[in-house]
């Protein structure tokens, strides 16, 4: 049972009003727009603002390069004309340069393809490729991950497996996915690198592994590019010079990279991002195609099937903002990785915060090496799960997401999301944290 305190750092009754309000059975298990909903309700309430990390929205202004050439865009007309459902030719230009320079692979124009969010590329092909042999109607997911791929596949029928990678991590990865993968049924993997939430980064061992059974089994790798770049311990930032940020698409022609704009640019508003289709399977043929689609070519197949249905395209003056972010990090005039290294500042200090008041770190460790500091950063305390943990965490003005939405099996972890809170709010972080800790003596 809940005990009633009169010192928590947000009034007490309003936070189990407001929870009450909701109507959700379980607030720790809510999704993240309804956790999003509350504090807000919560905040309007109290007049005190919380340490939100919920949410992994970006924390950065957008772009300026890309709000300028979307501004002279519009005044230009493009609002009144239809794009190209395949993209601007200047723009898929631009992906498939930024693909050479960032990841040091080679692909066409062609097959790379502006998308609403890098969310629609996900349903795009979990659509398409769910169609494209008859006996694989299955994804699997690497987890844990992004919990509105799931989402995704609910809305569209579709049938998932999964496994936490986190006791499979190098040599350990590949009997694990061959055990799925010898079944048949499985028409695409899907991960994100780094990793939502646990920032588990994979190495190039791992991803050649993946790699080399995706073609073995002709499986499709989707590949979550939604962190480009931000794996901090190594410089990623220079175009068309080494390091470049390690991908599948290095050890398969099967695969579909997507590149959300939202973090990298912090251009979430404009839901632009890219999807990046190898030259091989844009023109891969399969007549089971034929059932969906006019076309039995899985490139036609998906922009004059499923994008054309979707949304005909992406809007038109994103696309020119896109471009110009694209060409300027091309051209090495825009570090946009530079941009976002304060995601990874910002996570030292909160982590240590949270570990000095008796919280754990979940994801502790990448492979040997301790988890790197980025975007998000997952943490636990003893003696709660994490549902009653993201509702104990409320009365203390602190807000996250629980990992058992996430795929993970570690369910007494929560994800904290760094990128709204603010270097200022660190103060108020400490003292809600050892209050927590006053209030919850660990055994
Ligand atoms: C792993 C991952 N994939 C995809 C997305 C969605 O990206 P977009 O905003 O481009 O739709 C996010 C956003 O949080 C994400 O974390």
């Amino acid at each position: 049972m809940k005990i009633n305190r009169t010192d928590t750092p947000i009034n007490f009754d309003v936070v189990s009003a407001k929870i009450k309000e909701l109507n959700v059975p379980c607030i720790g298990k809510a999704s993240i727009r309804e956790t999003k909903r509350l504090i807000d309700n919560i905040e309007k309430e109290t007049g005190e603002k919380f340490v939100r990390m919920e949410m992994g929205i970006p924390g950065l202004e957008a772009s300026y390069i890309g709000v300028n050439a979307e501004v002279e865009a519009l005044k230009s007309g493009v609002a009144s004309i239809y794009p190209d459902i395949d993209g601007l030719p200047s723009l898929k230009n631009e992906i498939s340069r930024f693909a050479k320079n960032f990841l040091d692979i080679d692909v066409k124009p062609s097959g790379c393809l502006p998308t609403v969010g890098s969310m629609q590329g996900a349903f795009a092909s979990f659509l398409t490729n769910s169609r494209i042999h008859k006996e694989k109607d299955t994804t699997l997911f690497i987890d844990p991950g992004f919990p509105v791929h799931k989402h995704q596949h609910k809305v569209l029928g579709l049938k998932f497996e999964s496994f936490d990678v986190y006791n499979y991590r190098g040599a350990k990865l590949r009997e694990k996915l061959e055990s799925y993968f010898q079944k048949g049924n499985i028409h695409s993997v899907l991960y994100s690198n780094p990793n939502n939430p646990s920032w588990i980064c994979f190495t190039d061992e791992e991803l050649k592994t993946i790699g080399e059974l995706a073609t073995k089994y002709n499986v499709i790798i989707l590949e979550d590019l939604a962190y480009i770049g931000m794996d901090f311990r190594h410089d990623y930032s220079q175009p068309g010079v080494a390091p470049f940020q390690p991908t599948v698409a290095k050890y398969t022609d099967n695969y579909i990279l997507m590149i959300s704009s939202s973090k990298s640019f912090s251009y979430a508003g404009q839901r632009i991002g890219m999807m990046i289709i190898s030259d091989k399977l844009f023109a891969y043929k399969s007549d089971d195609l034929l059932r969906y689609y006019s076309s039995n070519e899985y490139g036609r197949a998906m922009v004059f099937g499923t994008i054309y249905c979707l949304s005909s395209g992406t809007a038109h003056s994103a696309q020119y903002a896109l471009a110009a972010m694209l060409k300027a990090a091309n051209d090495g005039s825009y570090n946009f990785i530079k941009d976002v290294r304060d995601y990874g500042d910002k996570a030292k200090i909160m982590k240590k915060l949270f570990t000095d008041n008796g919280f754990k770190i979940v994801y502790d460790k990448d492979m040997e090496a301790p988890i790197a500091d980025g975007f998000y950063f997952t943490i636990s305390y003893p003696g709660f799960d994490g549902p009653e943990l993201i509702e104990e965490l409320l009365y203390y003005g602190i807000s996250a997401i629980s990992l058992a939405i996430t795929g993970s099996e570690r369910t007494e972890g929560l994800r904290a999301c760094v990128s709204l809170v603010n270097r200022k709010q660190f103060p108020d972080l400490e003292y809600r944290l050892k209050k927590f800790k006053e209030h919850h003596a660990i055994a």
